[in-house]
């Protein structure tokens, strides 16, 4: 494992000298070896990320075999790096977490045997964290509003969440640790699925999301006519596949290689159909019954998705016009990463959901099997 390769994340500020219950985190379900060290006052008090894109890129995504290999590789180090930083040993450690799904299946199995090694040797306990729940729990850690400009948002269940990642795409109601509502969800592609497609198309490279929005920030998001699919219709779920071809059929009337003012023009028009599916599917979502019941005062999004300043600034305006607050988590804690799984491990053992008798870890693993539900 190369040593470049490992990105040392900003803790933030700490907020409390008391460190209460100390947990290490470990994250390995995609193309992120991860892992970090957050107590139960929100402190960050170490976070390793080893980001495997650069041997990933030339494939265009991220290739499964290759991901297990590397996570191999990289783990121990990830985990002995982040307890030198915290200045800790793993005596300093109260709880393991770990994703034990959903994800890549050789990587989650790499980071979940590394946790249960510690756990067993240790006697310390051990909890299995959904890596969506990882996404959906981690704005109580730190969330922000839309650009930062503002005081930190404490984000209380119950709220309204968008979990829009690379591989899911889901309107939730989140009542509680492991108590989700499935409000919506789409109904083929996902939204960070869409964008690294239009990336590929366009010859952009992967991951797509960061670069299609850095673009579009440069274009005019009326140049394309992009579809915006099902918003004529009732409902909160989505479709994105149909923008994905919208999107093939245009490039195919317009031979490469493309401008830079047609590459930004696309991109903007591209993302202004993903807002205006996502703000309608939410607002849609906040008149439904579930919702107006359970009376959220905060709207969250979380995933890597969460990271598009777009999104966020489409979903502040629409918080506020429903009279709610707007919460995301900061940037760094949008995309995986090993402080979400251990706060969501946090969170977990609060609740007494620690590990009791060996399981097996899940390639598909829904929020709402979720023992709270
Ligand atoms: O949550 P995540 O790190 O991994 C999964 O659990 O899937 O999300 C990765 C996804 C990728 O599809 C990536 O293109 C997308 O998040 N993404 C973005 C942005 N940054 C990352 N999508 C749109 N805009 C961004 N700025
Ligand atoms: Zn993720």
């Amino acid at each position: 494992m190369k040593n470049d390769k490992i990105i040392e994340m900003d803790m933030g500020s700490t907020v409390s000298t008391d460190v209460g219950t100390v947990c290490l985190g470990i994250e390995s379900s995609c193309d992120e070896t991860s892992a970090a060290i957050v107590d139960s006052n929100k402190n960050i008090l170490a976070h390793i990320i080893y980001s495997q894109i650069p041997e990933h890129q030339k494939y265009g995504g991220v290739v499964p075999e290759l991901a297990a290999r590397a996570h191999i590789l990289a783990i121990d180090t990830v985990i002995r790096q982040t307890l030198d930083r915290a200045n800790m040993t793993i005596d300093d450690i109260d709880v393991i977490a770990a994703t034990a799904g959903p994800g890549l299946i050789g990587g989650v199995l790499i980071g979940w045997m590394a946790a249960t090694g510690i756990a067993q040797s240790t006697g310390k306990p051990l909890v299995a964290v959904n890596h969506l729940e990882g996404h959906a729990l981690v704005p109580r850690l730190a969330a922000a509003t839309a650009d930062n400009s503002a005081a930190p948002v404490s984000v209380e269940f119950p709220y309204l969440l968008m979990l829009a990642s690379g591989g899911h795409c889901q309107i939730l109601l989140v009542r509680g640790v492991g108590k989700y509502e499935l409000i919506g969800q789409t109904l083929d592609d996902s939204a960070g699925e869409a964008f690294d497609k239009v990336s590929k198309m366009l010859g952009l490279g992967y991951p797509g999301g960061p670069i299609v929005d850095r673009c579009a920030a440069l274009g005019n998001p009326r140049a394309f006519d992009f579809p915006r699919p099902l918003t004529d219709k009732p409902g909160c779920d989505f479709s994105f596949s149909g923008i994905k071809t919208a999107a093939r059929t245009f490039l195919n009337k317009y031979p490469a290689p493309y401008s830079n003012e047609f590459i930004n023009d696309f991109c903007a028009s591209f993302q202004a159909s993903v807002v205006d599916c996502i703000i309608n599917r939410l607002d849609h979502a906040m008149k439904t019954d579930a919702v107006i019941k359970a009376k959220p005062k905060t709207l969250v999004v979380a995933g890597g998705v969460a990271k598009n300043s777009a999104i966020r600034a489409a979903m502040e305006k629409l918080a506020h016009e429903h009279g709610m607050v707007f919460a995301a988590p900061p940037m760094n804690l949008c995309t995986d990463n090993g402080a979400m799984i251990a706060w969501a491990g946090l969170e977990n053992f609060q609740i007494g959901n620690i590990v009791r008798e060996p399981i097996a870890p899940r390639p598909r693993w829904p929020l709402t099997e979720l023992q709270g539900n």
